[in-house]
Parts: structure tokens; C-alpha cells; sequence
């Protein structure tokens, strides 16, 4: 029996969110090329998009390339740019056919044109899926995107366009590059780290985290369903007291 079975449809995260780590250690634990562990990597994306989507998840946000990302060895940052121009290619046709849409963060403009290309047409080809959104996370970072923001605000409230006392957490997360999606109910990292990695710094205020040793390549629908049980155990409190939350139920 598949773990899918024993999930609470009433308690699914709306929003998952996964730092996929562990490529090039799964990689060196075999003898290969970290380019290998990026290859099955996309294998394990595949499998999570599907898995996800049949246990009706509806935004799944992936960190697929960080801005830190771009200080790794020249040659290592190029296969993964390869990487992504052949995965989005090859993948987009199966995407459309799910009901799965693409939408992307973070600093585009960095990217080499052929990846800003094949996203821009992936984007294109799948607007208006409804199964599933699929987030990817390329050039992302939070001190980034916060850093934008700030600088748009500015803008806006020098121009007249916004006034100082109506900056809110609200109208400040508009200006996020995620203002179209919920938060993150729960954040995955695979590979053993603990820690956020410069990753939805803002919206994961009140995430779930749940940490995995599994390398992102061995990871599969069993391990993100059992991320998903763990999940459903947990009482979100949201700042507030146990019995106020059974008094809401
Ligand atoms: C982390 O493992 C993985 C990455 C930095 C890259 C993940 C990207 C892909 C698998 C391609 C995604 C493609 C699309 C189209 C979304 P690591 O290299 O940090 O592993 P390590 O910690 O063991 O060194």
C-alpha cells in the first residue's frame, strides 16, 4: 500500500516548497561526475511533480539554481544551465498534458538567453494548468528578492505612487516576485543540511520544516508522502494557544 493512501485529504500543504540538495554528494558516493547527480536530479523532479500533483498539492515551489549557485566552478554552473535547457524541452509537452503550470522566480535576467528562452516558452505553452502550479526557483535568493523590493517601494513612494503609512506586510509582499502564490506550508530539504539557504526568507514565516538525509536524486513519491504524513501530525499554531486552535476546529 502506497503512503498516498494514508494521507488526510483535509490537511494537505497547499504550498510545498523543497530545497533539492545532495546531487553531487549522491554523485561522489558512486564514483561520478556531480553532472551525474544533477542529471538524476531532474529524474527525481519528474517523479515529485508527479507524485505532488496526484496527491492534489497545488503550488510546488522547487530551488533549482541559487544566486550563490553562480560562484561554483564555471563548468559545473554551464552543465546545469544545459541541464535546465534540455529538462524544460524535453518535459514541457508532459506538463501541458497534466495540467501542470510553470512560473518561475528570481533574477532572470542573469541566465544565459537559451534558459531564459526555453523557461520563457515552457511559461508560455503551460499557462492555464490547472492541476498543479510548478514553481521554479532560478537565480533566486530572498536577500535578493528583498532587496528588490525595497528598492521598488522606494521608488514608488518617491514618486507619489505609494505612501510611507500604507507599507504593510501586506503591500510589502506584493512587491515580492512570490505576490501571486500562498506561503509555503511546508519546506522539504533533502541532503542532510538543516538550514534555509537564502531561500523564501518572507514566506516561510511560519512553514513546516521537515529535513530528509535522502539525496535529492534517491528521493521519490514514498519520501515525499512520508514528509507529507509527518506534516499532518503537526499543530500549527500560528502564535496563538493550543486551545484556541481546537476551538477554531
Ligand atoms: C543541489 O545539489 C542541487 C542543485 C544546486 C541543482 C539542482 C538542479 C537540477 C537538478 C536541475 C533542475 C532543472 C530544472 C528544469 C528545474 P548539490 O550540487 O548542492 O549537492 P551537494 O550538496 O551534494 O554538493
Amino acid at each position: 500500500m502506497s503512503l498516498i493512501d494514508k494521507l488526510d485529504h483535509n490537511r494537505l500543504p497547499a504550498h510545498l516548497a523543497i530545497i533539492m540538495d545532495g546531487n553531487g554528494r549522491w554523485a561522489k558516493a558512486r564514483g561520478l561526475d556531480r553532472s551525474e547527480g544533477h542529471r538524476e536530479g531532474v529524474e527525481a523532479i519528474r517523479r515529485v511533480v508527479k507524485a505532488a500533483s496526484a496527491a492534489s498539492v497545488q503550488y510546488l515551489t522547487l530551488y533549482a539554481f541559487s544566486t550563490e549557485n553562480w560562484c561554483r566552478p564555471p563548468d559545473e554552473v554551464n552543465g546545469l544551465m544545459d541541464l535546465m535547457v534540455y529538462a524544460l524541452t524535453r518535459e514541457t509537452a508532459e506538463l501541458k498534458k497534466n495540467g501542470v503550470s510553470v512560473i518561475s522566480i528570481g533574477n532572470l535576467e542573469r541566465l544565459p538567453a537559451q534558459v531564459r528562452e526555453s523557461l520563457e516558452d515552457c511559461i508560455r505553452e503551460t499557462a492555464g494548468g490547472k492541476k498543479l502550479t510548478l514553481v521554479i526557483a532560478l537565480s533566486y535568493s530572498s536577500k535578493w528578492e528583498l532587496t528588490e523590493a525595497t528598492r521598488q517601494i522606494s521608488r514608488d513612494v518617491k514618486s507619489g505612487l505609494l505612501q510611507l503609512e500604507e507599507i504593510s506586510e501586506e503591500i510589502l509582499g506584493n512587491y515580492l516576485t512570490t505576490r501571486s502564490l500562498p506561503d509555503p506550508d511546508l519546506l522539504i530539504r533533502t541532503g542532510g543540511e538543516q538550514r534555509i539557504s537564502n531561500f523564501l526568507l518572507w514566506q516561510c514565516a511560519y512553514a513546516e520544516f521537515y529535513f530528509t538525509d535522502t539525496f535529492w536524486p534517491d528521493f521519490n513519491e514514498e519520501e515525499l508522502y512520508k514528509a507529507i504524513l509527518d506534516y499532518q501530525q503537526r499543530e500549527r499554531r500560528f502564535g496563538r494557544i493550543s486551545e484556541q486552535i481546537e476551538f477554531e476546529q
